[in-house]
């Protein structure tokens, strides 16, 4: 019989991935994404059940093995074919939801909702539906689930149906989108949406305006209002610290000191991500050598822009527009001695926390992002009082507005002015800013984050 839990995650990636060594042996390896760093440390202290996803045949391997209970955490594989996945994670849930919630459409052109959009759709029913029936297997009497993003949505309507015992809590680590922006998915989906959602008994955001987003499309879509409440992730400092203190960050310092010099350094670390705008960042940076003779030479941009979901096209493409500006800004200014723009591909953490130490300017201009944790990362373990550029549409200006300099994400030459406001700050007022702004990240851990789940799951949301 399977073991009956009293606290369930369910969640697409699990905080485990697998892969086989030179030799053959599966080797566990850190989930990539917030994800982790956001749910690990409750899960481990409540000794949660977590239930993911396994896609790849690694993670299947692993998972028939028994591999499964490591680094701390005891996991269950939901197994779906890779057929299956493609349709529920690539189109329904990248291609469609991601687009519609985080408001990336290209109106004109896309989206698409035809036939085989339909069928994708009905894989998306179906492994939710796997996703609930899972959850209702393993969760014991009267236990609290908790189901996180968008692309489990339907899951809180299924499981409440299976197993009205149980006390559904679901999590967006997402923005929500206005009901207009709800409204271009087709009539049924729409209300499918909104009712496997609307089932949980209450649904959290990172930020008060997503949570009044998710109200508003409930109300227009069912005529209710929902439980919704407003719990904004942490960062894990002390986690951070011990990797900003390793040697190995140490070396990868010395690695970017090597290219950069003594020049002042704008740094963003980010998933190659549509919603990250990366774009409008690297055409601001161009718009600020073009007014500003006197900072060329002076300023390298480091971009840590690592890979994200490459089974789907637009990200495929929008990798090759990033690459393309950049080498386009690159020849128009670089001298022998300098190059402006320094993108660096690598899936590397401790390289990336060593950027955010050595970063004078930390931009993060996202068209419109649920928190943004590498915000709240930075100012922790920054070792310059560098200047946060932050975008007024990150969950995370709920908490940082204060102290960061805000820009609208699409405005190009607002965020060229806000780096150059940030470049030129007097060392009196970066520190200012850079304590304060640790101050807010301190107050708050990735357990309190976790802690407001259990509270809305026992009615305090
Ligand atoms: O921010 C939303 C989110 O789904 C996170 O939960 C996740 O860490 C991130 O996007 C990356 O997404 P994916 O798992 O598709 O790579």
């Amino acid at each position: 019989m399977t073991p009956q839990h009293r606290l369930v995650v369910l969640s697409n990636r699990g905080p485990l991935s697998f892969a086989r060594d030179s030799s053959g042996e599966l080797r566990a390896k850190r989930g990539a994404g917030g994800l982790v760093v956001t749910l690990g440390p409750g899960v481990e202290r409540e000794g949660a059940l977590w239930v993911a996803a396994a896609s790849a045949p690694d993670d299947i391997a692993a998972a028939r093995s028994g591999l499964l209970d490591a680094e701390g955490f005891h996991m269950r594989a939901v197994e779906i074919d890779n057929g299956t996945y493609r349709a529920y994670y690539d189109v329904v849930a990248n291609q469609t939801l991601w687009f519609c919630i985080h408001g990336l459409w290209d109106l004109p052109r896309r989206p698409r909702f035809d036939r085989r959009w339909a069928e994708a759709w009905d894989a998306f029913r179906l492994v939710n539906e796997r996703f609930a029936a899972v959850a209702a297997d393993c969760a014991g009497e009267g236990a609290t689930v908790l189901v996180q993003d968008y692309q489990l949505a339907l899951v809180p309507r299924v499981l409440s149906r299976m197993r009205p015992d149980v006390r559904v809590i679901a999590f967006m680590h997402t923005p929500w989108c206005t009901p207009e922006e709800l409204s271009v998915l087709p009539d049924a989906a729409a209300d499918e949406l909104m009712e496997g959602l609307g089932a949980a008994g209450a649904c959290g955001f990172h930020s008060r305006r997503w949570a009044a987003a998710f109200a508003a499309c409930c109300l227009d879509r069912l005529g209710r209002q929902p439980e919704v409440f407003v719990a904004p992730a942490a960062a894990d400092a002390d986690d951070l610290r011990a990797v900003a203190g390793s040697e190995e960050c140490a070396s990868e310092l010395s690695r970017l000191d090597e290219l950069v010099g003594d020049r002042q350094v704008i740094v963003r670390v980010d998933r190659m991500e549509l919603s990250k705008n990366v774009l409008r960042g690297f055409w601001a940076f161009d718009e600020l050598l073009e007014a500003r003779p006197d900072l060329r030479g002076r300023v390298v941009f480091a971009a840590k822009l690592y890979p994200s979901r490459q089974g789907v096209a637009d990200y495929l493409s929008y990798a090759q527009e990033v690459q393309t500006l950049a080498d386009r800004i690159n020849a128009n200014w670089s001298t022998p001695e300098w190059t402006p723009i320094v993108i660096d591909p690598e899936d590397n953490h401790v390289a990336a926390v060593a950027a955010l130490r050595r970063a004078d300017v930390l931009l993060v201009n996202p068209v419109r992002d649920g928190l943004n944790l590498v915000a709240k990362e930075g100012p922790l373990v920054n070792d310059r009082d560098g200047v946060l550029v932050l975008s007024r549409n990150a969950g995370a200006w709920d908490e940082l507005s204060e102290n960061a300099l805000g820009v609208n994400p699409f405005d190009v030459s607002g965020t060229a002015s806000a780096l150059a406001q940030a470049l030129d700050m007097s060392a009196g007022e970066k520190a200012q800013r850079s304590k304060a702004l640790r101050k807010v990240v301190e107050s708050r851990t990735p357990l309190d984050w976790f802690d407001d789940l259990l509270g809305a799951a026992r009615g305090r949301g």
